[in-house]
């Protein structure tokens, strides 16, 4: 951070907040937690996590004591934890397929939600737990990295601002050599009844909120999508995925744009990653620099100063000050759970496209006008 934080709500007061689920990601958030007490952000504490496995919550716990100073109680069952803890806000850290029931279960507890992306399985259950926050009267907020943090605000906020003119194209690779393994370890990633698609879901929704936020709302797709590897082992474990492990989409932007976008997890050997925002006047690569027509670069570190210098860098102590001021002050998130729905209706519509074989409206997959594709992914979570 290169000068004071830009915060609504100065007149700190603290949030207990509590975390369902102890996994892999829970790590960065309370490294997220501890940047935004060094930056002088809000106070949060945390008395109670829960995992269904107790020693990844009992772990979880100690590293909250290391980290915030104060040791949380470990739970097994998250609605015990809800009913017996004092807490405003709860981060939701589960599998897709979860994502709506806990939600649901903590608004009626009383605590608001920080959820992890992709909001929901589907978008149905996206637009249930919306539906759920306004009629129990709390706040959800997103925890999206792709569109916090200081470097990912300075890019959307340079693009929108005209740095690099209009947007004419977007292009991102995103080819991750996963082989016939598993992503991040965990074959649920790759099972679409439990994460909604594959990797286009799981990593496809980072991509999305971020073109929406630096470019704008997708009008229309098309895409093809694939299982190349049909069979997924590893340490013991054995699954015949039924989530893509490829898929390629044309977008067009509402505002004319076009995009190229290839996400896949069926790669062996080298893979390759990359996103460029291409305009009238110059191409920015996000974490690098932005090359404009008239031979001027303009670094990463320039562009953050410009546009940014008040942002936190770490996106998920972004997303933690956004729950804050969205809990205390109304500020509406950056990250928030309808463009999170938003996000997730461009990954259905290239997967209803890829289903259907003709291209799609993202408005119809978000209103549930088209489903197809989700009508598959309700009869595996069935
Ligand atoms: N960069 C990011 O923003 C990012 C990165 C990774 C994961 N995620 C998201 O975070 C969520 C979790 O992912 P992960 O990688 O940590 O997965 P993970 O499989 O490592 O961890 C999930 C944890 O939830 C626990 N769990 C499952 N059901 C539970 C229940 N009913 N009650 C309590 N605990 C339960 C599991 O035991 C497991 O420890 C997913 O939504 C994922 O998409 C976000």
């Amino acid at each position: 951070m290169s000068s004071a934080l830009e915060r609504e709500d100065e007149g700190d007061i603290g949030m207990n907040l509590g975390f369902i689920g102890c996994g892999i990601i829970s790590e960065a958030h309370l490294r997220g937690l501890a940047e935004l007490k060094d930056a002088g952000g809000p106070a949060f504490a945390v008395p109670a996590v829960c995992d269904l496995r107790h020693e990844m919550a009992a772990a979880f716990a100690r590293r909250v004591k290391e980290t915030l100073g104060q040791e949380p109680n470990v739970y097994t069952d998250y609605r015990e934890m809800l009913e017996k803890e004092r807490l405003e806000a709860v981060s939701v850290l589960v599998t897709h397929d979860l994502h709506h029931s806990v939600a649901e279960d903590c608004f009626a507890a009383g605590a608001h939600v920080q959820m992890q992306k992709p909001l929901a399985i589907s978008p149905s259950f996206g637009r249930k737990m919306i539906e759920d926050a306004k009629r129990y009267g709390k706040v959800l907020t997103l925890s999206e990295p792709s569109v916090l943090g200081a470097a990912n605000v300075a890019v959307s906020r340079a693009v929108r601002g005209g740095l690099i003119g209009n947007v004419y194209l977007v292009l991102d690779y995103a080819a991750s050599a996963v082989g016939s393994g598993f992503f991040a370890g965990t074959p649920w990633r790759h099972m679409k009844g439990r994460a909604g698609a594959g990797w286009i879901n799981d990593h496809g929704v980072h991509r999305t909120h971020s073109f929406l936020d630096v470019v704008g709302p997708v009008e229309e797709v098309f895409a093809y999508a694939a299982i190349f590897e049909k069979v997924r082992s590893h340490g013991g474990v054995t699954i015949r995925p039924t989530g893509e492990d490829a898929a390629v989409t044309a977008f067009r932007f509402a505002n004319g744009a076009l995009g190229h976008w290839m996400c896949a997890t069926a790669i062996h050997g080298e893979e390759t990653w990359g996103v460029r925002f291409y305009g009238s006047q110059g191409c920015l690569v996000p974490g690098k620099h932005a090359a404009l027509g008239d031979g001027t670069v303009v670094t990463m570190a320039e562009i953050v100063e410009q546009y940014a210098s008040g942002v936190i860098a770490d996106p998920f102590a972004h997303s933690y000050l956004e729950l804050y001021e969205a809990v205390k002050s109304g500020k509406p998130p950056i990250s928030s759970a309808e463009s999170g729905l938003e996000a997730l209706g461009i990954v259905f519509a290239a997967l209803e496209s890829a289903t259907t074989g003709e291209p799609v409206r993202v408005q119809d997959v978000i209103t549930g006008a088209k489903h197809a594709y989700e009508d598959t992914v309700i009869e595996e979570m069935a």
